[in-house]
């Protein structure tokens, strides 16, 4: 079984090129299908998510094909409304197929993607809202049958009680070629919400609002192609921004988007790390030691990421005092404090809470990724451990990351993939 192996304590600097965002391009290739000729999209991160999508648009009847970073996806052979239980399982989110999916077939299979890594991922806020817009929901021993009523597809106000992205994500591609308005309250506004509503516009769609709490969505008639560029992966900047505060100089990350990280700014910065943006680079220098973090409470954009959660606790592991982190969007989500520990991790674990107690130094052994960004936390652990520490499952890392053996070896790593 392939492991990543790193040895710690290399001083880390130089320039990183931040790839295409893992959750923009997954939604974008889903909304591709709703166009009558080619899209052309850029920027496209090669990670094993991005070729479980392309499985299921080829499978769907999409012809796909790379080149380079670009993807050029011909969605206008459909001929399928089915995805295989093999194919929703391999990519949790292969929800975001479902509003396109109904909108271009009106009818769509697929099996409930039920509990995964950070722990159980209910769909009932996609399945509510789409009823409201006309689809009929069966399930059959967790197999699911939707089907737009004969009417079509109607545009209507949904309220979501808690703003999920991908619910969001997938009322918008429902609503683009739905029949008159749909307004989406309490909508997510990450980031890469914009970017499908982007990419969506660009394909002839009238979508306003987004990046705000309301959305509004104007049905049109049909979609056509576009050339889109997908935004750079905020939590890839922090990954490495963590990997340099925890064993700097300094380094440079480009491209980014200010706007996407200052939700983690104050962290870093009050981690001692001086980060100053210019244009789209960002400079990060790190301090000799790491400081504590007070309340890293996870939240919706623009609070602070999730995702980036077990990143800044990998940095905390080894900062100068305890830090205090509580994770309030999943209940799950601390899986990678077991195997931080078993580096020498001090981390306990009240309910959402979780109380760091930075140590000395980590000291490196054999661990196993549970999660994608669980697993990236268990590199950056390794990057300052005394000796060799190996990481097991890598193919969670896989799904989100193109190559951080070789982003993290471009920074002076001593690291590898074995
Ligand atoms: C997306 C991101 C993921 C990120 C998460 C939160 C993608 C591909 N994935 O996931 O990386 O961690 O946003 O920023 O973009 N919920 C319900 N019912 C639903 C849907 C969600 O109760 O029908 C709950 C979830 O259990 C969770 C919360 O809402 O507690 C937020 O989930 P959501 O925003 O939907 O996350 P995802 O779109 O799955």
């Amino acid at each position: 079984m392939s492991y990543i192996s790193v040895t710690g304590n290399r001083r880390l600097s130089g320039k990183v090129k931040i790839q295409g965002a893992k959750n923009s391009i997954l939604p974008i290739l889903s909304a591709s299908l709703l166009c009558n000729s080619p899209c052309i999209i850029h920027n496209c991160p090669h990670i094993t998510d991005v070729d479980a999508c392309i499985k299921i648009l080829r499978h769907l009847g999409c012809k796909v094909f790379w080149q380079e970073d670009t993807l050029l996806v011909d969605p206008t052979g459909i001929h399928c409304h089915e995805i295989p239980d093999d194919f929703m399982r391999e990519m949790r989110s292969s929800i975001v197929f479902l509003g396109a999916v109904l909108s271009r077939c009106g009818k769509i299979a697929f099996s409930f993607p039920g509990g995964c890594e950070l722990g159980p991922r209910p769909i009932d806020l996609h399945l509510s809202a789409l009823a409201q817009m006309g689809v009929s929901v069966e399930d059959a021993h967790g197999r699911l049958f939707c089907q737009v009523d004969e009417k079509g597809l109607l545009g209507t106000e949904i309220v979501l009680p808690i703003p999920s992205v991908g619910a969001t994500e997938n009322i918008m591609i429902a609503a683009v070629t739905a029949k008159g308005k749909t307004v989406i309250r309490n909508a997510a506004r990450e980031p890469e919400i914009s970017d499908l509503a982007c990419f969506l516009n660009a394909c002839g769609a009238r979508v306003s609002g987004y990046g705000e709490g309301t959305v509004i969505i104007e049905g049109v008639d049909r979609l056509h192609g576009c050339e889109h560029s997908v935004i750079p992966d905020r939590i890839v900047v922090s990954t490495y921004m963590a990997a340099v505060a925890m064993c700097g100089t300094d380094a440079v990350l480009e491209p980014i988007i200010p706007q996407h990280i200052y939700p983690t700014l104050p962290f870093f910065r009050q981690s001692g790390c001086r980060v100053s943006l210019r244009g789209n680079q960002l400079r990060i220098k790190a301090p000799q030691s790491l400081h504590p973090m007070k309340n890293v409470m996870t939240g919706y954009f623009p609070g602070f990421p999730t995702d980036a959660q077990p990143l800044l606790m990998a940095m905390a592991t080894v900062a100068n005092g305890t830090s205090i982190f509580v994770e309030n969007i999943f209940e799950n989500r601390y899986h990678h404090v077991h195997e931080l520990s078993r580096l020498g991790a001090k981390i306990k674990i009240e309910g959402r809470m979780a109380v760091v107690e930075g140590a000395k130094t980590l000291s490196g052994t054999t661990v196993k990724a549970s999660d994608l960004r669980g697993g990236a936390a268990l590199v950056l652990a390794g990057l300052t451990a005394e000796g060799q520490t190996k990481i097991y499952h890598t193919d969670y890392i896989k799904r989100g990351y193109e190559d951080i053996v070789r982003d993290l070896s471009y920074l002076g790593a001593d690291i590898s993939m074995k």
